[in-house]
């Protein structure tokens, strides 16, 4: 087994081309997956000078593995550690066939909220017959970083929430019982009645209306308004901004800006929404900037980014 310097990162679903622009000097492209790495030279990439975005998860700590059979192959894995999640690219029969030796792990719905999964992850792929690219650490604790939640069918007015849940997980913590949300482009209202299930009291911001079975809720105050219209000082003091507006990364900035500079937001929850084929870096970079705070794709993310601040 031989570790490489750099990283794999795996595209996230449908936005390889994204990741590419992010990695304009990638090494090598097998399917989804983009290499940065070099057998000999120093780590090539600082990760935190060149933030990549479009992933749904980064291979930390790549190795090539040359192997003669699929069993060879597996036991070197499950010597390392327990679990592994297959990438099939080129070889993807042969990927497949290897997994089929290593342990199972569950791979069942999730009841929000649960635990994030603490055991490692690994991931692998064939870059031929013989060799195997694989590493033990990765960010996500998901099989290539993807997971799905028990779904509610029947309250929320539409699947949105899930996103709404998945960045509540990454922030490792929830509205609760008397904190107060300010649900921002929120019809018809699947992140409002998730912050209203947790508890919280929801301002719900949007032009368009409420779901009505969601304005009904006791805990939810419905304002049919331009929420960038509405400064800081109009609302006062909030415990989370969540915001979901469909409208340009430039224009969520600006209206963002303002809660920073006023204090009066404790935690954000950000869309950041790309209009037509656009990636606007620039914009994503300004968010990202932002101290404490992070941008992932998530797993339930389409052709956007979600931006995450805590309050310390
Ligand atoms: C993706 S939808 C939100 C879905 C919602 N989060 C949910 O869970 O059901 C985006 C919303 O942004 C609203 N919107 C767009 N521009 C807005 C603005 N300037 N102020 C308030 N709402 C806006 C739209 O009316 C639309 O309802």
């Amino acid at each position: 087994m031989d570790f490489v310097q750099g990283y794999v990162f795996h595209a996230a679903d449908g936005f390889l081309r994204h990741l590419l622009e992010e990695l304009p000097s990638a090494t090598r492209i097998d399917g989804d997956l983009v290499s940065l790495w070099s057998k000999e030279e120093p780590r090539p990439f600082d990760l935190s000078a060149r933030p990549v975005f479009w992933t749904r998860n980064t291979w930390l700590e790549p190795f090539l593995l040359e192997f003669n059979s699929i069993s060879e192959a597996a036991r070197a894995l499950k010597s390392l550690q327990r679990n592994w999640s297959p990438t099939p690219t080129a070889f993807a029969r042969r990927t497949l066939l290897i997994a089929d030796q290593l342990p199972h792990f569950p791979s069942k719905p999730r009841a929000f909220p649960f635990e994030m999964p603490t055991a490692p992850m690994g991931a692998f792929t064939l870059l031929d017959e013989h060799l195997l690219l694989g590493s033990a650490k990765c960010t996500s604790p998901f099989p290539s970083g993807a997971f799905e939640f028990v779904e509610n069918k029947d309250d929320p007015p539409s699947r949105a929430y899930r996103k709404l849940w998945e960045a509540l997980e990454f922030a490792g913590k929830l509205p609760g019982p008397g904190e107060r949300c300010l649900d921002a482009g929120a019809s018809p209202g699947g992140w409002t009645w998730a912050l209203a299930s947790l508890g919280a009291n929801v301002l719900s911001v949007d032009r368009a209306p409420l779901e009505p079975r969601i304005e009904r809720m006791p805990n939810v105050t419905c304002m049919r308004h331009d929420a960038f219209t509405l400064k800081p000082e109009d609302i006062g003091p909030i415990d989370w901004l969540c915001s979901d507006v469909i409208c340009y990364p430039e224009a969520l900035w600006k209206w963002i800006s303002k809660w920073l500079d006023s204090g009066l937001a404790r935690n954000f929850i950000c869309t950041i929404k790309m209009q037509g084929s656009v990636y606007d870096r620039d914009t994503v970079l300004r968010f990202a900037s932002v101290p404490g705070s992070r941008v992932l794709h998530l797993w339930h993310n389409k052709h956007e980014l979600t931006w995450i601040k805590l309050s310390p």
